[in-house]
């Protein structure tokens, strides 16, 4: 099996990287270690650069569908992985974390509803419940034994 080398530090400045190119406008200083997005430093596997090089080389970049085959590899991945098994009805595609979520909240909540967060999360998350005029309330995860937990007290009160 392929070894993804973590190790190989790989210079991303100068690469438009809103993680590394941006650091001063998301924190309004320079000397940090920019850890606030889930944002990858190293290669991915080589069959993922060898199948955009593919699709590069093709050179037509018309409209695309998401082909069966994506439908199953997530449906093997569930199963095999953790044991969960959907209907391909049930797979949706979207853009990202973020915008499923915000599509989410419209979808399930009304404006003023209270929308539940347990921090340390990604900042987005705060901002979309707020954006989409939801009540945005929080109950920190409790750090315990070296992994987090949810804090069951807090949560009653929220
Ligand atoms: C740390 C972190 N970075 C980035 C993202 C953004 O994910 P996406 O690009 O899929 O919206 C997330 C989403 O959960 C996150 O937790």
């Amino acid at each position: 099996m392929e070894r993804i080398d973590f190790d190989k530090i790989v210079d991303r400045n100068n690469s438009h990287s809103v993680k590394w190119d941006a650091i001063d406008k998301v924190f309004g200083k320079d000397d940090v270690l920019p850890m606030w997005v889930a944002d990858m430093d190293f290669h991915p596997p080589q069959a993922v650069t060898d199948a955009l090089k593919d699709r590069i080389e093709h050179g037509i970049f018309g409209y695309t569908f998401v082909p069966m085959s994506v439908t199953e590899a997530i449906q093997d991945w569930m199963k095999n992985r953790h044991d969960c098994e959907f209907k391909k009805s049930s797979i949706v595609f979207s853009e990202g974390v973020v915008p499923s979520i915000s599509t989410a909240i419209r979808a399930f909540t009304e404006k003023g509803d209270k929308v539940l967060v347990h921090s340390p999360v990604y900042t987005p998350f705060f901002n979309m419940i707020k954006n989409n005029e939801r009540t945005l309330v929080t109950s920190n995860l409790l750090y315990e034994n070296g992994r987090f937990e949810l804090d069951f007290a807090t949560l009653r009160q929220s």
